[in-house]
């Protein structure tokens, strides 16, 4: 039985979570494949301290990358390392070896993995990055290969675990943003540098992934308004509540008939809709397709293990590719062509929206939102004040009738004058029911 060989650079999380996957399971998977996946060499800057799984004994270390990319024994090169800098050298330098890729880097991926798949068509390899968003729940497969005969017109997702997390405690706790994140950090639920998780960055980066996968267009980071969770306040969820709705992270593609809106953003979501009950770190995409309609994936969205699962799915599918000589070859980047699915500004979009207002309370402040409101063509649906205490710090909400995103926009601006405003408004798209 002849083998494939495998080179994993990075030995995090990620890559310790594959090789125990690879390790542990070697059994099965060489049953599933009819060959074995041998791991050859392993990378990382401190390689020497890592204590490997059992089995690995025989494997090389080495602290230097461009061995493994060099080495002619090695089919398949990991890339779990992270960043855009070193790793894309990684991506890039086995590429050019005739090795194929597979990554779990969406950073690297949002930002040139289009010009990377290129130039392994070129080279006649593969590139996979199954691992790169939604960590274990199989995306990218879905959309490649499971529902790649309808046409997609809406993806919706969870994509940042960490921001779900603190969303979720917040609710559940009515405990501050501030002092949610401090104990995630100190549990390790989030990094030292929030800002990637909160502010909806490496959420953006997966979407991008995400929606050039599933309407075929070349999109960036860039294309997609982004929003973080920073200004999220514990009562925000109790007005939330009173609407029968809660408070995510959502991240959406959605086709209008001028083109694609991509955003992520803080939004109210109806308590009966699929995605209110994702909870805690888990990452879910709801998919609507013209044909399919509606499916929906759940799962973790990283930690070692189910990361490692996706790294390990794919190294089989690349295998499974060298070994029969019949490349697969589904862009996960398409397309030359810009038209129907062409990215457009979030200003068209139109929903009902949530606005939340911080005050200093005086008589009139109502009546004179509705004017700057009424002003801009939109409609009052309802005012919610819970009773509070502090007359110099009254938090109460405005909804309204569906409007676009510009009006608001305009009203906002609109408003900027007004004193009693303690803070610019807040506000959140209301979705429908999904
Ligand atoms: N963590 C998750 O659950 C998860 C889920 C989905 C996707 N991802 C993605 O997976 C990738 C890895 O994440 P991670 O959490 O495993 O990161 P991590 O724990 O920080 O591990 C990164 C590894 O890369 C090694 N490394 C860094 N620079 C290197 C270089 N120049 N040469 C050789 N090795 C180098 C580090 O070496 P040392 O240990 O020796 O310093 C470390 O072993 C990232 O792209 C991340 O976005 C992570």
């Amino acid at each position: 039985m002849e083998e494939v060989n495998v080179g994993i650079v990075g030995l995090g999380n990620v890559g310790m979570g594959t090789l125990t996957v690879l390790t542990e399971n070697a059994d099965q998977i060489a049953l599933k494949l009819g060959f074995r996946l041998n791991v050859k060499a392993v990378c990382s800057r401190t390689v020497d301290a890592k204590q490997l799984p059992a089995g690995l004994e025989n494997v090389t270390r080495t602290s230097d990358w461009r061995e493994i990319v060099r080495r002619p024994d090695i089919h398949i090169v990991a890339e779990l390392v992270g960043g855009t800098q070193a790793a894309r050298q990684m991506v890039e330098g086995a590429i050019a070896a005739g090795k194929s890729v597979v990554t779990a880097n969406k950073e690297l991926m949002a930002l040139c993995g289009a010009e990377t798949w290129d130039s392994a068509i070129r080279a006649g390899v593969n590139l996979a990055m199954e691992a790169s968003v939604a960590g274990g729940i199989p995306i990218h497969a879905v959309l490649r290969e499971g529902i790649s005969g309808d046409r997609v017109t809406a993806l919706y997702g969870i994509l940042n675990g960490t921001s779900n997390y603190i969303l979720t405690e917040i609710e559940k706790w009515g405990t501050p943003f501030a002092d949610v994140l401090a104990e995630a950090q100190r549990l390790g639920y989030a990094e030292a540098d929030p800002s990637a998780d909160v502010d909806g960055l490496d959420a953006r980066s997966k979407l991008a992934i995400l929606a050039a996968l599933a309407f075929g267009e070349k999109i960036t980071p860039s294309d997609i308004y982004t929003e973080g969770i920073r200004r999220i306040l514990p009562v925000d969820f109790r007005y939330a509540g009173q609407l029968g709705h809660t408070i995510r992270l959502v991240c959406s593609a959605r086709q209008s008939p001028e083109g694609l809106i991509l955003s992520v953003r803080p939004s109210l979501v109806p308590n009966s809709a699929i995605l209110a009950s994702v909870r805690g770190a888990y990452n879910a995409v709801w998919v609507r397709g013209r044909y399919g309609e509606d499916t929906f994936y759940y799962g973790r969205g990283a930690g070692p293990h189910p990361t490692g699962v996706a790294v390990v799915s794919d190294l089989m599918r690349v295998a499974r590719e060298i070994r029969s000589g019949s490349p697969e070859r589904v862009s996960p980047f398409a397309h030359e062509r810009l038209g129907e699915y062409k990215p457009i500004s979030i200003t068209r979009h139109h929903a009902r929206y949530y606005l939340r207002f911080r005050v200093e309370d005086r008589p009139g402040i109502i009546a004179r939102l509705a004017t700057v409101l009424a002003e801009k063509g939109i409609s009052v649906d309802a005012v919610l004040q819970i009773p509070a205490e502090n007359w110099r710090d009254l938090p109460f909400v405005i909804t309204v009738e569906p409007t676009t995103e510009q009006s608001i926009r305009e009203a906002v601006a609109g408003m900027s004058e007004d004193d009693f405003l303690l803070e610019p408004p807040l506000t959140m798209p209301m979705e429908e029911p999904l």
